[in-house]
């Protein structure tokens, strides 16, 4: 990095890959504004840790206005996110809404405060968290999923508008990381043991919780971002995940959706009676 001190505005900053990614940065020279709602307020481990809820406009609208009066960003990196485990048919749409405001929504807004910051400026970079599910679909998971493929085609959509305006933009396609926490992940009400589906769901969470588990080291996943941060351009599309992974996602691209769902289906859902 360069001897003038950038600064990076990181969201969902709390725990796991947010968590991760801001420490890289700050280990990187960045001054990191970070947010998320377990914030109160001042510095933690050489960061400035500010409240911010992504589905309340206004706790965005602050916690902007704050971040701004302490540095305005050259970069914003977006992690805030949860899920509902559950069957698309149980889910409520309550559920669905959730999910849906935080991790896709949730960006929407935090972007809409920033863009006119960086045009000002001249630029920018901003970081958006998608995931492998925003490249195919795993069984219960639809509403994270469908949030995730939200976020890729609004990136699309983003990264066209404001390149004029020397803002680029990045999607990190992360797999499985050891890092989530069983807190942002809940399960749907209905999923109980009556549900027709308890036992394909019970295979596929065990499977689910097993994978990340034993995912992918997060403070790799961190220092990668870091590194790209650092350089002129940065791509549009970047995974980060295990072998295994990247070859589902060309297995789901070149041999298409329904070969790869007899795979997945077959690697989450084996061991049930029902399903
Ligand atoms: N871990 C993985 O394997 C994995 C894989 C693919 C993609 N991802 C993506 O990476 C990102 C981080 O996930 P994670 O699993 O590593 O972390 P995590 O432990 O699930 O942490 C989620 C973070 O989001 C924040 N958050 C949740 N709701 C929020 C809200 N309404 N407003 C502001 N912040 C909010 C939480 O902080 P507060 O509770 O303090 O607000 C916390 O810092 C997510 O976008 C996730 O989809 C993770």
């Amino acid at each position: 990095m360069d001897n003038v001190q950038k600064t990076v505005w990181v969201t969902g900053a709390s725990s796991g890959l947010g968590l991760h990614t801001a420490m890289a940065l700050r280990d990187d020279g960045w001054q990191v504004i970070a947010g998320a709602r377990s914030f109160t307020g001042g510095q933690k481990d050489g960061m400035t840790c500010l409240p911010l809820d992504v589905t309340d406009e206004e706790s965005v609208r602050e916690f902007c206005r704050r971040a701004a009066e302490i540095a305005p960003p050259d970069a914003l990196v977006q992690c805030a996110g949860m899920l509902v485990l559950g069957s698309c048919e149980e889910t409520r749409t309550e559920e669905f809404r959730r999910v849906m405001d935080t991790n896709w929504l949730g960006m929407v807004r935090v972007n809409r405060e920033v863009l006119p910051v960086m045009r000002r400026r001249g630029g920018g970079k901003i970081v958006l968290f998608s995931s492998i599910n925003g490249l195919m679909g795993i069984p219960f998971q639809s509403a994270y999923t469908a949030s995730k493929h939200a976020i890729e085609g609004y990136a699309e959509c983003l990264a066209m508008e404001v390149k004029p305006f020397g803002i680029q933009v990045m999607l990190v396609e992360p797999g499985d990381h050891r890092s989530g926490s069983d807190k942002y992940r809940p399960h749907a009400a209905a999923m109980t043991l009556e549900s027709p589906y308890a036992d394909a769901y019970e295979s596929a969470t065990a499977r689910i919780h097993h994978d990340e588990t034993n995912g992918s080291d997060p403070d790799v996943l961190g220092r990668k971002i870091a590194r790209i941060l650092d350089r002129k351009r940065i791509p549009f599309r970047k995974r980060i995940a295990s072998a295994d992974q990247h070859l589902a996602v060309y297995v789901h691209r070149f041999l298409g959706a329904r070969i790869n769902s007899v795979v997945l289906r077959k690697y989450y859902i084996k061991r049930t009676k029902k399903a």
